[in-house]
Parts: C-alpha cells; sequence; structure tokens
C-alpha cells in the first residue's frame, strides 16, 4: 500500500511555533525523508469558516499567509501538494455522505468539539438576549469532524501529522472508515494519527506560561516574527515567579523557557553557544541548585530559536516578493487534489451504487425488465 500523507490548518491566523513544533517542522522532515508517496497539505479555508461565518475577509488575507509560511518552513511544492479546501468541491460531497454514518451523539462526545464549542462560548446565552437563548454552535462547526474525515480519506492517507487536540478528529475518520466499508464493502484507507514525539512538542505552551500559544490570548511566537520581537518576547517571557535572586535555587517544570529547551535545543547548541554546559540536563541541574539567572538562560533561548527562525525568515522575504507565483502553487496544488479527490469519490460512489449514470449492469437490467 502506498505511504500517503494529509494534514492541513485553518488560514485564521499566521502560523506559530505551536504549528511547528506540533507539526509543520515534522512535514518538512517527513517531505525530506522520501519515505512517502504523496503529500498533501491542505489549508482549510472551508473548516476556518465553520465558525467564522460572518468574518470571510479573515479567512480571505490569511490563505497566503499560511501559504507563506508553509514555503518559508521549506514544503517544497515540488515535492507536497499544497492546496485550498474549499477549490476541492468534491470534498463536501464526501462529507454529505459520510453524515449518514454519525451520529449526533456521537459528534456531541467528541472532546475537541466540546471544548471548541465552550471556548467560543457557543453554548453560552447570547448577549442582550432576554429570551435566555442560547447563542448557538453553527451546525456546521458541529459536524466539521465528518468534514474532515472526507479531508482524509479523500486522498487516501495512511498517516495524518497534527498536534494532539487532532487525536478525536482521527478518531472519528477511523470510525467512518470502519462504518464505510462494512456497509459498503472495502474501500476507504484508515489513517494513523502521528503525533509529536516530545511532551513539549505535544503541547507547546504560550510565552506567558498558559497550556496553549493562541492568537487571541497574544502569547505567540510567530515564524514570521522579527529578530527583535522574538528577542522582546523572550526576554519577557514566563519562567519561575519564586526565582527571585540569581542565587535562588529555581524550578524548571512549568518554567517556560525551559519548556521551550525542551523542545527545540539540541546538544550542538549547547557546544555552539553556552559551551560552559554540557546539555540540558546540565543547565537544569544549575538553575535547580540556584546561581544561574533567567537572563542568560533566555540569550541561550533566544540563539536556539534565532538559528531556527533565520532561515524561515530569510525565505519568507523571497516568496513574499512573489505572491503571484505563491498563488499559482496554491492553483496547481488545487487542480492536482481535486483530480485524487474525484477518483476517491468515484469509488465512493460504486461502492454506496449511486453511480447510476456510470452502471451499465443497472441500466441494461432495467431495460430488459421494461422490455419483458
Ligand atoms: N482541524 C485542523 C486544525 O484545526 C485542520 C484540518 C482540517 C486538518 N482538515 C484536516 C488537519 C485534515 C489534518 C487533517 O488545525
Amino acid at each position: 500500500m502506498k505511504k500517503i500523507i494529509l494534514t492541513g490548518d485553518r488560514p485564521t491566523g499566521k502560523l506559530h511555533l505551536g504549528h511547528f513544533v506540533g507539526s509543520l517542522g515534522r512535514r518538512v522532515e517527513l517531505q525530506n525523508s522520501g519515505e512517502y508517496d504523496k503529500i498533501f497539505i491542505m489549508i482549510a479555508d472551508a473548516q476556518a469558516l465553520t465558525d467564522n461565518a460572518d468574518n470571510p475577509d479573515k479567512v480571505r488575507e490569511n490563505i497566503i499567509e499560511v501559504a507563506l509560511d508553509y514555503l518559508s518552513c521549506g514544503i517544497d511544492p515540488e515535492k507536497s501538494t499544497i492546496f485550498i479546501q474549499s477549490y476541492v468541491a468534491e470534498l463536501t460531497e464526501l462529507a454529505f455522505y459520510y453524515m449518514n454514518l454519525v451520529t449526533v451523539q456521537r459528534l456531541q462526545r467528541n472532546p475537541t468539539v466540546k471544548a471548541e464549542i465552550q471556548l467560543r462560548g457557543f453554548a453560552e446565552h447570547g448577549e442582550g438576549d432576554d429570551n435566555q437563548q442560547r447563542k448557538g454552535t453553527p451546525v456546521g462547526f458541529f459536524t466539521y469532524p465528518i468534514s474532515q474525515a472526507s479531508d482524509i480519506t479523500a486522498f487516501r492517507a495512511t498517516v495524518v501529522p497534527v498536534g494532539e487536540d487532532q487525536e478525536p478528529m482521527i478518531e472519528q475518520t477511523r470510525e467512518i472508515v470502519h462504518k464505510f466499508n462494512s456497509v459498503y464493502g472495502d474501500t476507504l484507507v484508515e489513517p494513523q494519527i502521528m503525533l509529536p514525539s516530545n511532551a513539549a512538542c505535544l503541547r507547546l505552551p504560550g510565552t506567558d506560561g498558559k497550556a496553549k500559544m493562541s492568537k487571541s490570548l497574544g502569547n505567540c511566537i510567530y515564524l514570521s516574527d522579527s529578530a527583535d520581537d522574538v528577542k522582546k518576547k523572550v526576554m519577557s517571557m514566563y519562567t519561575d515567579p519564586d526565582h527571585l535572586r540569581v542565587e535562588d535555587p529555581g524550578k524548571v517544570e512549568g518554567n517556560t523557557v525551559f519548556t521551550y529547551l525542551d523542545a527545540f535545543s539540541r546538544p550542538e547548541h549547547f557546544e555552539k553557544y553556552l559551551p560552559d554546559y554540557e546539555n540540558l540536563d546540565a543547565l537544569k541541574a544549575h538553575y535547580r541548585r540556584g546561581g544561574l539567572g533567567d537572563v542568560k538562560v533566555k540569550r541561550f533561548l533566544i540563539a536556539v530559536l534565532e538559528e531556527l527562525l533565520q532561515p524561515i525568515r530569510e525565505r519568507r522575504k523571497h516568496y513574499e516578493q512573489h505572491i503571484e507565483e505563491v498563488y499559482e502553487i496554491l492553483r496547481r496544488g488545487s487542480d492536482e487534489a481535486r483530480a485524487t479527490a474525484a477518483e476517491t469519490l468515484a469509488d465512493v460512489r460504486r461502492a454506496m451504487r449511486i453511480n447510476y449514470l456510470e452502471d451499465r449492469e443497472l441500466i441494461e437490467r432495467q431495460a430488459a425488465e421494461y422490455r419483458k
């Protein structure tokens, strides 16, 4: 069986370090490993619209930002297919059929959807609403796990590299595949999730120490941030609030600077930027003992991040001067994605026996019956 990757992001803002360690960096490695027959990377604009119906301009403006972020991280359009979800109409048709295989109750149990409904306030009372009506959850939003199953199965993806919060989506996709194949015969490919291997990468906290980098919390380091911004953000990062003087012993657990070092630093970085320490364990030990100041650790983190971000920034500058070309890449990718999804849709329609107009057997049998 072919090894195929599909993954993607909602275009609601520029991508940040959380995206990078959660999935984007991995995609580039997988692309360059040459081990995969095909890699599809999707800009999930239709999914972004499920909770941005009143703000299509936000999605419209961010397609290019996400595309620029992909290209500047090293996604190579010669090796990977980058495309726009809404330009592959076949995906919506697949979702329409999959909807019949999923219950409302099952969707209500999806933990990510549940959490997002809370986060977006869909379950709360609407403002100034004296009927005590709830704002309500858009149906498209509620059913986006089904649409995500279409995204994944349309490309016969075997592997989906995503962050931890996407696990329930992949689980639900697998259930849909099972159900489809058992009802209509073996047709769809069951995908595997690929999560980051290191705990710090699984969920990178914001610079304020909050659980997650999130645009609305203003705690992100963006891939497109300038060196100056990165420096400022790291210098004001949350550390150990009880580590007041350099001599004080410090805590490494829950200390965001160390969590970032867990995610980004490698032994070579010590040799290069902080040769007094052999590795991260040695640095942590000194911090715990006391006598190591936050500023020194932060300066090291800045050097480590700059080594990653500087080439990304350079490539971004190049592509920013070639916006028309980037849109051409998206057009070509979307055409190719559409052709692939159309093949799967034809298989699905055949398996579901709704390919009436292509089905000679059906037409001839009924014709013969009526001739009798
Ligand atoms: N839900 C993903 C996110 O919010 C984006 C996405 C849409 C996706 N369809 C997908 C990811 C299919 C992986 C596979 O980031």
